[in-house]
């Protein structure tokens, strides 16, 4: 997947949220996206952040983005529906949407994982891409294709010691991932699939592995061609799939 070639115009006209847009991952696809003609949403919880991606953006001549600076730790459903009425008044649509905010919580035996952070990562992780995707399904009926990206990882699909709330909220996302492709099979346009990103240089990946030889690792850029494959048209009949970056 890693050798998909997609033409600089695959996401022309495209209006495309993108989670998690300042920094990592998020950040890499959401000025792939523009680099292939989408117009971005960039969402995120430090505006910081956010207005250096637009202003990369703007600066590369891609079509101008949006910043909608949100935290999802303590959003209610009235903001994510408020930000839905923002997408339609503003574009009449939603073509895309990747949830890829995320945090690691803690590396802590099940035994002795605090439920605070517990309930803060399920937060993040599982409930803010339910609530989300809730909230944004009405915009993206309006879309002639439109595509709902899931972030998973590999411990959310086979479990491992120590990653507690982080695992079992991907887990859950692979289920909401299922469930919500079955529903939408029939009747929509809209398709739904989760991505493992696999092992990439970011904070995240530092801050789980502090000591690790980074200089192997993949950077987000690189795993982009899995994203945009996701979000264009090539994609068209994939639906419900766990796709893995390799
Ligand atoms: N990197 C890997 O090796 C790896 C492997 C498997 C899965 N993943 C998944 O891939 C996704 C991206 O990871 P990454 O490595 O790019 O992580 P990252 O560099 O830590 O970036 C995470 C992004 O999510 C945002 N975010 C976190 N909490 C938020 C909140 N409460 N509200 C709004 N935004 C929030 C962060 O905002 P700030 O910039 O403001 O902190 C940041 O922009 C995550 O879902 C992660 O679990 C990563």
């Amino acid at each position: 997947m890693l050798d998909y070639k997609p033409s600089n115009t695959l996401l022309t006209d495209r209006i495309i949220l993108v989670t998690g847009a300042g920094d990592g991952i998020g950040k890499a696809a959401a000025k792939s996206f523009a680099a292939h003609g989408a117009t971005v949403i960039l969402l995120g919880r430090t505006t910081t952040k956010l207005e250096a991606v637009y202003d990369e953006i703007e600066q590369a001549g891609h079509p101008q983005p949006a910043i909608y600076p949100m935290n999802l730790e303590g959003a209610t459903p009235n903001d994510y529906n408020n930000l839905a009425e923002v997408l339609i008044k503003n574009f009449g649509r939603l073509d895309g949407l990747l949830h890829n905010a995320g945090i690691l919580g803690s590396l802590t035996p099940i035994e002795h994982y605090n439920a605070e952070q517990w309930n803060k990562v399920m937060q993040v992780n599982l409930n803010a891409p339910f609530l989300l995707t809730k909230a944004c399904l009405t915009a993206m009926r309006q879309a002639p294709n439109g595509s709902i990206i899931f972030t998973s990882a590999n411990v959310g699909r086979k479990g491992k010691a120590y990653w507690g709330a982080y695992a079992s909220a991907y887990f859950g996302v692979e289920g909401l991932m299922q469930t919500l492709a079955d529903e939408l099979e029939t009747n929509t346009n809209i398709r739904v699939n989760s991505i493992d990103p696999g092992a990439v240089h970011t904070k995240m990946r530092t801050d789980a592995y502090p000591g690790e030889d980074y200089t192997a690792l993949p950077n987000p850029d690189d795993i982009m061609p899995i994203y945009l494959y996701l979000m264009g048209q090539d994609s068209n009949d994939v639906n419900g799939q766990a796709l893995t970056v390799d």
